[in-house]
């Protein structure tokens, strides 16, 4: 089975599905770690209740984003983790990260990009007041929410519909959405390896 790992800042609602789908059989993976950069968010709680093992730190504790991005390469590579999978993780991926895992850290944003990049996205797009956004998946390179896209689902903010409305509408979205392009990815780099 290949080894993932999940990076995560907040509730943690996407770790919870992509766990689930894993759990189901649907998605052939092993969840070697959870990373969290927020040592009181909800999705730690998740993970132990999921039997995830964690990695949980302060970036303030460390001198550098070089100096903990270097920790973490270290854990994940003693894990035998092969894909790094951002799921609410909101923080810039740097260099250190970024060289060990090229091509293989993919992430997850609550719009159709490149529309409404950054914090908030939901926010943003209710406030422009488009009538379609969406969700994203893409590989995570250098810049904020950018990189080569994977996946795209719509969804449509009808009038009525308030920002609560529009959260749960793109969730739902991301909790099938996320799961099933993991398993694609996974199931396309597996056929590469035995090739
Ligand atoms: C998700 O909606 C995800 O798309 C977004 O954070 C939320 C995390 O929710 N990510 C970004 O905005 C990345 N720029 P969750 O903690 O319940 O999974």
């Amino acid at each position: 089975m290949t080894k993932i790992a999940l990076f995560a800042s907040g509730s943690g609602s996407n770790v919870q599905a992509i766990a689930e789908a894993v759990a189901a059989g649907k998605v052939p993976a092993e969840i070697a770690m959870l990373v969290c950069d927020k040592p009181g968010a909800y999705v730690l709680e998740r993970a132990e209740a999921l039997g995830i093992p964690v990695f949980a730190f302060q970036p303030r504790q460390y001198e550098s984003k070089e100096a903990f991005e270097t920790e973490i390469v270290g854990r994940l590579k003693k894990a035998g983790v092969e894909f790094v999978f951002l799921a609410g993780y909101m923080r810039l991926i740097g260099p250190v990260l970024l060289n060990a895992y090229r091509n293989r850290i993919v992430n997850i944003h609550p719009s159709l990009l490149p529309a409404f990049p950054g914090k908030d996205a939901i926010g943003q797009a209710f406030d422009a007041g488009v009538k379609i956004s969406g969700v994203t998946v893409h590989f995570v390179d250098e810049g904020m929410d950018t990189g080569p896209i994977i996946d795209q689902e719509c969804v449509r903010i009808d009038s009525g519909m308030t920002r609560g409305d529009v959260q749960k509408a793109i969730q739902r979205i991301e909790h099938n959405l996320y799961p099933n392009v993991i398993t694609k990815l996974l199931n396309g780099f597996r056929e590469e390896q035995t090739q």
